[in-house]
C-alpha cells in the first residue's frame, strides 16, 4: 500500500483547501453537511433530515471526467468528507449575492418561489445541477431534477415556473468562465495526491481509517490487510448508521474512485450490456434510456436525483435490501453478476445471489464487480411496477418486475415475475410461474393464478402496510400486468 496521508484536498470558493484529519477538528465520518456548517461564510445549507429525505442539504460536486467538469446535485448530509477529495464544492453562497444574483436565484425571487426559505437553497442547488449539465431541459426533466427537495408553503408550481424561465433564457455564468482555472486546480491536487491510497485519522477515541484507493488492485490490497473494513461507493445507505444511529465506524474503504468499476459497456457480440458495480443510478438510468425501459421506469422513481447521483448499482445489489427495487427488475431480465476477489471472477445469476434478509453469497474476499443484463429478445415484455406512498423519494411497499414470452397461439412460453416487499429479499413467484407455464395468456388464468400467488408469500406487516394489503397489492399487480399486456 502507498504511504498513507492523513489529509484530503478539494476546491471551495475557488481555492484548494486542504484538510489534515490528524488536527482533530474533523473526523473521516465527518459529513460534508456538518463540515459546512462549521464555517461561518457557508451557512446556506441546511440540515433538514439528515437522511436523504428533504433536499435542504443539497449542494452541487463537481468532479472532472475526461478533462470536462460535471456537475451534480448531492444531499450533503449523506456524504462523508473524505469522499469529496479531488472535487470541487459548490454551495448557493458560490452562485450569487443579493446584489448580484445567479439567474436562478433572481428567477425563483421573481417568481415568488420562496417563503420561509429553509428549502429554498437546496432547490437553487438542484436546478443549478440541472443547468449546468443539460442543454435543453425539457418540463420533466425540471420536475424530476426536484423531486427530492420538499417545500411545505411554497407550492411546487412557481418553482417551476421559475426554472423553466430559466431554462427558456439559458446563457453561461461565471461557472462555465472559471472552469479553466478549476479544472487546473484540480489536476493540482491530482499531481499532488489522488494516488493516494489510504488516509488515516487517530482521533482522541479511538483510531478511524479511512481508504481512498484508486485501482482493483489498490483496493484488493487494503482489503486484504483490513478485511473487517465497512465498503462505500455512494454512501447513501451507510451515511444513515452514521447520522442516524450515532455509529462510530472504524475502518472504511470507499470505492468511488476506481474507475474500472464505472463503465456501461454495450457488448455487441455477447448481446448484453456490462455495467460496472460503481456505477451510479443516474448515470445508468441516463445511459439505458429506449434501451432497458423496464429498468427506466424504476430507477426513474428510485430515490431521487441526489441520492441517484450517488447511490450505485453495485450498493444497491449487494445491500441486498428487500425493498431496493432494482435488483427485482434486474432479476426480471435474467441478470447475472460477476464477483471477484483479488484473483479470481465468478459468475452467478442474480436470482441466486440474494440468500436471505440482507444475506447474499458474497464471500468476505469478494465484492460485486459487474451486473450483467442481457438485450432483451423482441418477444420478452418486460415491464416493472413500485407502489409507494408517493411517487418519488419514497420506499416501496411492493414493487414487482415481470418477463413475458408467448407463443404465437397466445400461450404463456416463459414468464418471470418477481416481488419486492413480499418476503425478507427479493423474491420469485416459482409456484405461479410454474402454474403459468404453457397455459393460455386470459384473464381467466390470472385469475386462477392469482390464488396460487396470494398463498406463495407471507409478508409482514410493518408501518407501511398490513400484509392483508400486501397481498392484495401483490395480485393486483399481476392482474395490472396482463391488462396492459392482454393483446399482445
Ligand atoms: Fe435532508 Fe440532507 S438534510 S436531505
Ligand atoms: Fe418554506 Fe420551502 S420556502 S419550506
Amino acid at each position: 500500500m502507498k504511504q498513507s496521508n492523513n489529509k484530503i484536498s478539494f476546491i471551495l470558493g475557488n481555492e484548494i483547501i486542504k484538510i489534515d484529519f490528524q488536527e482533530g477538528k474533523y473526523s473521516t465520518t465527518t459529513t460534508v453537511l456538518e463540515y459546512l456548517r462549521t464555517l461561518p461564510e457557508r451557512k446556506g445549507v441546511k440540515e433538514g433530515c439528515a437522511e436523504g429525505d428533504c433536499g435542504a442539504c443539497t449542494i452541487v460536486m463537481a468532479e472532472l471526467k475526461n478533462n470536462k467538469l460535471e456537475y451534480k446535485a448531492v444531499n450533503s448530509c449523506l456524504l462523508l468528507l473524505p469522499s469529496i477529495h479531488g472535487k470541487q464544492i459548490i454551495t448557493v453562497e458560490d452562485l450569487g449575492t443579493s446584489t448580484n444574483m445567479h439567474v436562478i436565484q433572481k428567477a425563483i425571487l421573481d417568481y415568488n418561489g420562496s417563503q420561509c426559505g429553509f428549502c429554498t437553497p437546496g432547490f437553487i442547488m438542484s436546478l443549478f445541477g440541472l443547468f449546468k449539465n443539460e442543454q435543453n431541459s425539457t418540463d420533466d426533466e425540471i420536475i424530476e431534477s426536484i423531486t427530492g427537495n420538499l417545500c411545505r408553503c411554497t407550492g411546487y408550481r412557481p418553482i417551476a415556473d421559475a426554472a423553466k424561465h430559466v431554462f427558456a433564457n439559458k446563457q453561461n455564468d461565471q461557472f462555465t468562465q472559471n472552469e479553466p482555472k478549476i479544472i487546473k486546480l484540480i489536476k493540482e491536487i491530482q499531481q499532488d495526491n489522488l494516488k493516494l491510497a489510504g488516509i488515516i485519522k487517530l482521533s482522541d477515541k479511538f483510531m478511524q481509517q479511512y481508504f481512498i484507493p484508486q485501482t482493483l488492485e489498490q483496493f484488493f490490497d487494503i482489503h486484504n490487510q483490513f478485511p473487517e473494513a465497512e465498503l462505500i461507493n455512494g454512501s447513501t445507505d451507510t451515511s444513515l448508521r452514521i447520522t442516524k444511529n450515532k455509529e462510530q465506524i472504524k475502518q472504511i474503504i470507499d470505492l468511488s474512485q476506481i474507475n474500472d468499476l464505472q463503465n456501461i459497456i454495450e457488448d455487441k457480440d455477447e448481446n448484453v450490456f456490462k455495467i460496472g458495480a460503481g456505477v451510479t443510478m443516474e448515470d445508468l438510468r441516463q445511459n439505458i434510456k429506449n434501451k432497458l425501459p423496464a429498468l427506466y421506469k424504476m430507477l426513474s422513481v428510485f430515490g431521487a436525483k441526489q441520492i441517484r447521483n450517488k447511490a450505485t448499482i453495485g450498493g444497491n445489489v449487494a445491500t441486498a435490501s428487500p425493498i431496493g427495487d432494482i435488483v427485482m427488475t434486474l432479476i426480471a431480465y435474467n441478470a447475472k453478476i460477476i464477483i471477484r476477489n483479488a484473483k479470481n471472477e465468478r459468475v452467478i445469476p442474480l436470482n441466486k445471489f440474494i440468500t436471505g434478509y440482507r444475506q447474499t453469497l458474497l464471500e468476505k474476499n469478494e465484492i460485486v464487480r459487474t451486473i450483467i443484463i442481457p438485450k432483451p429478445s423482441e418477444n420478452e415484455i418486460i415491464k416493472s411496477y413500485k407502489i409507494s406512498k408517493r411517487s418519488h423519494l419514497d420506499i416501496s411497499t411492493v414493487s414487482a418486475a415481470f418477463n413475458l414470452q408467448l407463443s404465437n397461439d397466445n400461450k404463456i412460453q416463459n414468464i418471470i415475475i418477481v416481488y419486492g416487499g413480499m418476503a425478507a429479499m427479493p423474491m420469485r413467484a416459482t409456484k405461479t410461474e410454474l402454474f403459468l407455464k404453457d397455459k393460455d395468456w386470459t384473464n381467466e388464468t390470472i385469475i386462477k393464478s392469482q390464488e396460487i400467488l396470494s398463498n406463495e408469500f407471507t409478508p409482514l406487516s410493518d408501518a407501511r402496510s398490513g400484509k392483508v394489503a400486501r397481498t392484495i397489492m401483490c395480485k393486483n399487480l399481476l392482474m395490472k400486468f396482463f391488462s396492459e399486456n392482454k393483446n399482445k
